[in-house]
């Protein structure tokens, strides 16, 4: 599907908690032409600095609205400058980018980590009717706000915090083994920090089950040209994970 480039009018413009931000924008051909695990390359400022776009995931898509949903940490120049957008406001934006998650399989597991989380929402609302079990890790209570975003498309959410304040203490894969033991499933997708998508990967090949993987790598260009998000893989070559990913198969990729 060829990129776009288009002006979206930014709708609605929420806090989830101190530092996450959720915008929604109206955006008629990204909406049709977007899939599950592409993003969007957003250019935070009509100024000159900071030059280069912010990759962020499309979270969720609302077809009959016409709307986009991007949900985002505040962690730097680029995503504080998106966070002073209002609505009413346009928001220049590259898109759909990178190559998303293949849907395949009847018994899916999505695995989110902190926000990573954010390109399984609306995987989760493309899988649908299927049964979609997900389960969810944060560091506590005040970053677990995704369920309510899942609510309406899975009914099966396991939540882990670092803290215990909500669900499991502990992490995503302390509670993986006996999931999949129970689960049945026959396709994992994952995104969320290296560590846990490489304990997510682990046991996926230890019990024999696809998995599917969504990398986050400093990003410039966003569409294949400067070379600055390349990643190692399993056939000696290097992959560009703004235009062969971000998702891959798990074993496609070595070095991340
Ligand atoms: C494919 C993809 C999807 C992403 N989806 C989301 C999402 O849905 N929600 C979300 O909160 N974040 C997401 N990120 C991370 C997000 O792009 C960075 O947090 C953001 O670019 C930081 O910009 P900054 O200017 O605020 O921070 P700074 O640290 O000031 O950024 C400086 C430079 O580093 C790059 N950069 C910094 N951190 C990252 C990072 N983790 N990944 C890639 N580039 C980075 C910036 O793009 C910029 O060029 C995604 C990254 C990628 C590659
Ligand atoms: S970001 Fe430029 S090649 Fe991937």
């Amino acid at each position: 599907m060829p990129k776009q480039h288009v002006q979206a009018k930014v709708v609605q413009h929420i806090a989830y908690n101190e530092d996450v931000r959720a915008i929604t924008l109206f955006a008629p051909s990204l909406v049709r032409d977007s899939q599950p695990g592409q993003f969007i390359h957003v250019r935070v400022t009509e100024q000159y600095h900071p030059l280069l776009r912010r990759p962020i995931s499309i979270c969720d898509i609302d077809h009959e609205q016409q709307t986009m949903t991007l949900v985002y940490r505040i962690i730097g120049e680029g995503t504080r400058l998106l966070a002073a957008v209002e609505p009413g406001g346009l928001l220049d934006c590259m898109g759909p980018l990178g190559n998303g998650f293949i849907l395949q399989g009847n018994r899916p597991l999505l695995v989110g980590g902190g926000m990573g989380v954010a390109p399984l929402v609306y995987l989760a609302r493309m899988l649908c009717p299927q049964p979609v079990e997900v389960l969810l890790g944060a560091r506590s209570k005040q970053e677990m706000f995704w369920p309510e975003l899942f609510a309406a498309v899975c009914k099966n959410i396991h939540i882990t915090t670092d803290d215990g304040s909500l669900g499991t203490r502990g992490n995503t894969i302390d509670v993986l083994p006996q999931l999949i033991q129970t689960g049945n499933y026959d396709m994992i997708y994952t995104c969320g920090p290296n560590p846990m998508m490489r304990g997510v990967v682990e046991q996926a090949q230890k019990y024999d089950i696809p998995c599917q993987i969504s990398l986050e790598k400093h990003m410039a260009c966003g569409v294949g040209a400067c070379l600055s998000c390349t990643c190692g893989a399993s056939d000696g070559k290097r992959r560009k994970v703004c235009t062969d990913g971000p998702v891959f198969w798990a074993g496609e990729v070595t070095e991340w």
